[in-house]
């Protein structure tokens, strides 16, 4: 089992990534702590409560930054609607959030495990960052950090910019150069593996996991008429599927003012950082198998 801590902001597709994690046994889900995002962090929270109840999962949940660290916030409702997982009722009974916050409870999990565990970012990297400048003792049990964000060619919040590094560049250049290995799952792939209007329209029939998901995903508005890009579930499909998708190690640097801010910026010819690398970004992947991998894993879905 592959033992991970998921950071994220349901979130449409964060509740897919979160739903395959917390049912694929060969996952091994520690805890998933939350940040402000694609909505607000109390929103963001109850999100993965409610994920964590319709999976009768016991995974702990701890509330995260309801910031970024220092840039003013700026959500993305119009993206994953008010709610930020709309178009499903998960009613009103599920779990609380742990009484510790989330950079303490990432400690105490990374702290007591006797094995590096994986961390998956899939929203602002904000409680990474503090987790990171405030307990450096951590990273030795930090085994390699998988996040969904950035890109080398193009963006989705202004033209340059991905929203994850956008929200809060401050808190990735932090964890891009914090010594440990980082892949960067970003636009580059998270684009070009659109979840095809047939993948989607089988959904449904799998299960109430499926019912549940495509209800979600009618509701986001990312994609077009060839697909619907879910960001996030491709941290998840690289975890076990590293075959699928390209990498190349660049040094990434993270734009923090200015009309470019939450850039990320690939020293593609080495000529500014002398042919150092800092990131393995993401740079292509098998469509067909993504779309593939997505049903499988809702299909074995017990819910
Ligand atoms: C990222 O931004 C968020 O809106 C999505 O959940 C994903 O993490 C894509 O740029
Ligand atoms: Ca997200």
């Amino acid at each position: 089992q592959i033992k991970v801590i998921i950071d994220c902001d349901p979130g449409i597709d964060d509740a897919a990534a979160l739903a395959i994690a917390l049912t694929n046994p060969k996952i091994d889900v520690q805890l998933i702590t939350t940040v402000a995002g694609n909505v607000t962090v109390d929103k963001t929270t109850n999100n993965a409560l409610k994920l964590v109840h319709f999976f009768d999962a016991t995974v702990p949940v701890a509330i995260g930054a309801a910031t970024p660290l220092l840039k003013p916030f700026e959500d993305a409702a119009r993206i994953h609607g008010e709610s930020g997982m709309p178009g499903y009722d998960f009613g009103d009974l599920y779990g609380t959030p742990i009484d510790k916050d989330a950079v303490t409870a990432m400690y105490d999990v990374l702290m007591a495990s006797s094995e590096a565990i994986t961390l998956i970012p899939t929203g602002a990297y904000t409680n990474i960052a503090l987790l990171l400048r405030l307990h450096p003792e951590v990273t030795p049990k930090i085994k390699r950090i998988v996040a969904m964000g950035g890109s080398i060619t193009r963006g989705n919040m202004t033209s340059t910019a991905e929203f994850n590094v956008f929200t809060d560049p401050h808190a990735a250049e932090i964890m891009y150069n914090a010594g440990i290995p980082v892949t960067m799952i970003g636009l580059d792939i998270t684009l070009k593996a659109l979840i095809t209007p047939s993948t989607l329209a089988k959904l449904p029939e799998l299960n109430e996991a499926g019912k549940m998901l495509r209800a979600l995903i009618t509701h986001y508005n990312d994609g077009g008429e060839e697909g619907v890009p879910m960001h996030d579930v491709n941290t998840i499909f690289y975890l076990l599927h590293p075959e699928a998708i390209e990498t190349k190690p660049y040094w990434i640097d993270v734009v923090t003012e200015g009309p470019a801010i939450g850039t990320t910026v690939a020293d593609i010819r080495g000529a500014y950082h002398g042919g150092k690398t800092n990131v393995e970004v993401a740079i292509d992947i098998d469509a067909a198998a993504f779309n593939e991998f997505m049903l499988l894993e809702v299909s074995e879905m017990d819910k």
